[in-house]
């Protein structure tokens, strides 16, 4: 079944949900008060590094199935409306700032049309809602029902289209008298990966909002806890590779996101548990939430650790060449919002290191927005004359990188593997000394 859709919103989720959505073979238009991304979006260029959505934005845009807009007044047609506008942490506090999500619904109010639905897909503190609802009904145009659904989005960057396209899981969030009408309309969307069997789940509001919130205060704990762990095994002596291997076996643990390193960054987890801490309180509930207190700070921990050993390995480090081995937060994104390896090299920076960053696909964007360190275009630029080389994002090419021809440039062999992906044996057999994350240390060999 082929629907109009509106999506308001062109930022990572809003772009790749619209494009996805015109792909399972909705007309869809994509609206955003940002004439530049709406621009660019229409010329068929991704504003992001994902894989697979400029294809999807070319072949949509020419179907014909795919337009974009600044007015939300082009909205007015739709069947059903998409915001995915961000939540982002709020200056100086840790609650998420949900302007920009009563904004977007605000102005979408009096351009829907009867029988039309709102849905909300970003990720916003419990109990927000149904004040959207209010905020909808408050503006639609008289004899027009305000219907708004939730339904949080999981999608990970790097793989956001095949998220988007076959998810793990819906959920529906539907209150009030048209809750069973808006379930429909939604499955009518989302036809094709429903018949597919993709499980789907309706709930009530709170439980919509907290699904989302919960499944990554989950992820970060995961993490957070692999990570306690490798604190434990750098004091005693333990491997905390072996350990994840070892505990992941068992079903009810699950090896995957017990990948020890240096943390986890990203636009999501880190703003996402930090909002979650702050609802909690103003819930009243801040027992509730404080073990996300300790996810947190064991996931700075984990930066500073990096600092701490390349201080163990240089001394000072002021005036010192580092090469630091990625800025996205994870490999496969162009995305450096909280990422762990900028973190790190910007505390060099202030330690007054001669800080190289290469990055496969960041560097745009690091250079416009994080300026301090050095960045360089080329991996050997950053390693030429190191005094040690950080790998703080796992990229495929820094894995596949030949330790014996590392030896050549650098003027000291040290690695540090905040990733825990590289070949440590290896690099060792090239003469490095390996300090890997939660690991004992691999002496040059
Ligand atoms: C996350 C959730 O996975 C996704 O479901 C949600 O919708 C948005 O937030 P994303 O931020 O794209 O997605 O990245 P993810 O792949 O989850 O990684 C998050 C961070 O954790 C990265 O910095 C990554 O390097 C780190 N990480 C992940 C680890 O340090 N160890 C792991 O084992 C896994």
């Amino acid at each position: 079944m082929s629907l109009k859709i509106s999506v308001i919103g062109t930022g990572y989720l809003g772009a790749v949900h619209a494009a996805c959505m015109a792909e399972l073979g909705h007309t869809v238009v994509g609206i955003d008060t940002d004439a530049s991304k709406i621009e660019a979006l229409a010329a068929g260029r991704s504003p992001i590094y994902e894989p697979g959505l400029p294809e999807l934005l070319t072949s949509t845009g020419e179907s014909g199935r795919l337009t974009w807009s600044t007015d939300i007044s082009a909205a007015a047609d739709a069947d059903v409306h998409f915001v995915c506008v961000g939540t982002p942490q709020r200056a100086g506090e840790y609650a998420a700032n949900t302007d920009y999500v009563f904004a977007a619904f605000t102005a979408l109010a009096p351009h829907m049309k009867a029988g039309s639905i709102a849905v909300g897909k970003s990720t916003v503190p419990v109990g927000t809602v149904p004040r959207v609802l209010e905020a909808i009904r408050e503006n639609v145009t008289d004899g027009i029902d305000a219907r708004l659904v939730w339904n949080p989005e999981f999608l990970r960057e790097g793989f956001a289209v095949k998220d988007t396209l076959t998810p793990d899981r819906f959920v529906y969030g539907v209150e009030g008298e048209f809750a069973d009408a808006d379930v429909e309309k939604l499955d009518e969307v989302y036809d094709k990966a429903l018949a597919a069997g993709t499980p789907r789940l309706v709930t009530n509001y709170a439980t919509a909002e907290l699904v989302k919130v919960s499944a990554n205060a989950f992820l970060a704990t995961k993490i957070s806890f692999i990570n306690a762990m490798a604190e434990i095994c750098e004091a005693t002596g333990g491997d905390v590779l072996a350990l994840a291997d070892a505990i992941g076996h068992d079903e009810r643990i699950g090896r995957k996101f017990l990948g020890a390193g240096v943390g986890f960054g990203g636009g999501c987890l880190p703003k996402d548990i930090r909002a979650f801490l702050a609802r909690g309180e103003e819930l009243g509930l801040p027992d509730s939430v404080a073990f996300l207190r300790g996810v947190d700070a064991t996931n700075l921990r984990r930066r500073e650790r990096v600092v701490t050993l390349v201080e163990g390995a240089l001394g000072d480090v002021a005036g010192k060449p580092i090469a630091v081995l990625g800025a996205a937060f994870k490999p496969n994104s162009d995305d450096i919002r909280d990422s762990p390896a900028l973190d790190v090299a910007e505390r060099l920076v202030q330690l007054g290191a001669d800080v190289r960053v290469h990055d496969p696909e960041a560097l745009p964007v690091a250079r416009a927005n994080r300026p301090g360190p050095n960045y360089v275009d080329t991996v050997d630029e950053a390693l030429d004359g190191a005094q040690i080389v950080l790998h703080l994002t796992e990229w495929k090419q820094y894995r596949e990188l030949d330790p014996a021809e590392v030896a050549t440039k650098v003027a000291n062999k040290v690695v540090i593997d905040g990733r825990n992906a590289l070949d440590g044996a290896r690099w060792a057999d090239a003469g490095f000394t390996v300090h890997s994350l939660g690991r004992p240390v691999v002496e040059a060999r």
